[in-house]
């Protein structure tokens, strides 16, 4: 007998367990699916982004950041420590403490919303009265139906094809964030979001990290001027970054790995290394959905092909997140499940693609909205451009932490603000203010115009504002 639902979310990442949870908020009777399984066996919903994502990636950046806080920069406070030492099995250990929490939490939520949850492997098997049937592979098997379904089935990571990920000495970002213990030498392969994160948390636990690079510019998608000043911090703290070359054969033995590469200069090379991340992208992931037996169309890199408001080439099936275009990131997926949710309850649910923020959460910290310089320029915009280092704020100077600038680009006729690019402390936190002043289409004279606490790092991005004019105060 078939479970019958309004709307099947197929995967609990942000993007799936998001919708399904706005959906039963707005009255539907609501199914969602997960596969994804715990150390135990059992159910662990929030996708990549909870398991081997965001969350576990921040714990360690988190743990590996008060561990360099400790061995370089308590001393410059007075504070003087001896024997310190990194417990790497109570530092994983509270990182999986914080997966779970988080995996528990979205169970709780899916009680309180009344969210029917699933755990094991949803495929459709075709279409019948009361709609899609997909059938679930876990403890037991099911057969739901609905007439409305969302994919929200996530991405996974992308191996070089002579280097298959053994999770051992090659690893994608699910062994990154499980080494045992720390390597003498790791190797990186793209210096992407990924490679930058990882490769930071492991170099300030004392790792030796090179990162090869295939593309001739560090950061391609940021904005020049910032990339820049992060590729001089990140050299500085001593992460070695090859740009512009070549990756060839890949040797994994017992003792690690061997890289064969050309340099930028055409040079052959050889890196060695104990470990190797290979984070080079990400990939769509349809595996086993059984999408032909709906007729669910594909685009050619293999994510499921939607419109602007995430409808399929199949009326009724949806698909949001890394499954689809877009930057694959966990806000844009929770946005997009939010707003199929929404039409699905005919209202008129919205995303606006221009105002998605970027954040790299390295040291210093990266973050963007809307267009870079670059763009600008190819696009022929007439733009006005303000900058404001970070070394001219007190809150910065008091925290120590003085690396980078606040750049802000203006419409050169109506001030209206095109982007805003940050390079240093919180500028994950700094970014939320540009990104509402920009939803609210503010010109950075309204920015300029707003009172911001003293000392506060904030007060950068006012001073930014005021740089778009020529009449910063404190710089
Ligand atoms: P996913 O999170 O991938 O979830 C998909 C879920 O569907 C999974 O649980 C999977 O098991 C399940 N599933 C797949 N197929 C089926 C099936 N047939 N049946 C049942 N279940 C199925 N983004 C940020 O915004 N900020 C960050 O700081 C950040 N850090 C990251 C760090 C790392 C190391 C990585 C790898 C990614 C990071 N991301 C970050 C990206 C972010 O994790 C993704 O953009 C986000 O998880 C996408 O959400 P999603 O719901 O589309 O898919
Ligand atoms: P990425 O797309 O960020 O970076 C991949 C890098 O690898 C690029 O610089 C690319 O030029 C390079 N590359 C590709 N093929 C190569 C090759 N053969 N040799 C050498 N270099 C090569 O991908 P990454 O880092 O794997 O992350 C995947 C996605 O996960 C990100 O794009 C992002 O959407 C998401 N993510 C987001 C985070 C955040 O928001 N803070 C953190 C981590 C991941």
């Amino acid at each position: 007998m078939s479970k019958q639902f309004d709307l099947i979310v197929i995967g609990a990442g942000p993007g799936g367990y998001i919708a399904a949870i706005r959906a039963a908020q707005l009255g539907l009777h609501v199914a969602c699916i997960d596969a994804w399984k715990n150390k135990q066996g059992g159910p662990a919903p929030g996708g990549t982004c909870t398991n081997v994502g965001c969350i576990p990636s921040k714990a360690l950046l988190q743990s590996s950041e008060h561990y360099e806080h400790a061995g370089k920069h308590f001393g410059d406070h007075g504070i003087s420590l001896s024997d310190l030492k990194m417990d790497m099995s109570k530092m994983l250990g509270r990182k999986d403490a914080v997966v779970k929490q988080n995996n528990d939490g979205i169970l709780y939520l899916f009680k309180k919303n009344k969210v029917s949850f699933f755990h094991g492997h949803g495929s459709f098997s075709g279409k019948q009265d009361g709609g899609f049937e997909v059938i679930v592979r876990g403890p037991a098997e099911e057969s739901l139906v609905a007439p409305q379904v969302i994919v929200a089935t996530g991405s996974t990571a992308r191996a070089l094809p002579q280097a298959p990920f053994d999770e051992q000495n090659i690893v994608s970002n699910e062994g990154a964030l499980n080494l045992a213990a720390v390597p003498k030498k790791l190797g990186v392969i793209g210096s992407g979001v990924i490679g930058l994160e990882m490769g930071s948390v492991w170099r300030r636990l004392g790792a030796e990290v090179t990162v090869l690079e295939g593309l001739p510019q560090f950061l391609g998608a940021a904005d020049e001027q910032i990339a820049k000043e992060a590729h001089k911090a990140f050299t500085r703290q001593g992460l070695k970054i090859e740009l512009g070359v070549k990756v060839g054969d890949i040797q994994s033995t017992k003792r690690g790995v061997k890289v064969a590469y050309a340099n930028a200069k055409g040079e052959s090379q050889t890196l060695e290394v104990d470990k190797l991340i290979v984070s080079i992208g990400r990939v769509p992931n349809t595996q086993g959905l059984n999408a032909e037996a709906v007729g669910l169309q594909l685009d050619e890199r293999g994510a499921i092909a939607v419109d602007a408001q995430c409808r399929s080439n199949v009326a009724g099936i949806w698909a949001v997140g890394d499954v689809v275009r877009g930057p694959m990131l966990a806000h844009k997926a929770e946005e997009e499940g939010v707003a199929v949710a929404e039409r699905l309850a005919g209202q008129h649910g919205h995303v606006n693609f221009n105002t998605i923020p970027w954040v790299i959460y390295t040291s210093p910290e990266i973050a963007w909205v809307g267009q870079t310089e670059q763009q600008l320029k190819a696009a022929g915009r007439a733009y006005k451009s303000g900058t404001f280092p970070f070394l001219a704020n007190g809150r910065a100077r008091a925290l120590g932490d003085t690396t980078g600038m606040v750049k802000m680009l203006a419409d050169d006729q109506t001030d209206e603000i095109l982007g805003v690019h940050i390079v240093g402390p919180m500028a994950s936190e700094l970014i939320a203010e540009c990104v509402m002043a920009m939803e609210f289409r503010a010109s950075s004279e309204d920015i300029a115009r707003i009172c911001h606490a003293h000392p506060s790092l904030s007060e950068s991005t006012k001073e930014a504002a005021l740089a778009v004019d020529k009449r910063t105060l404190n710089f």
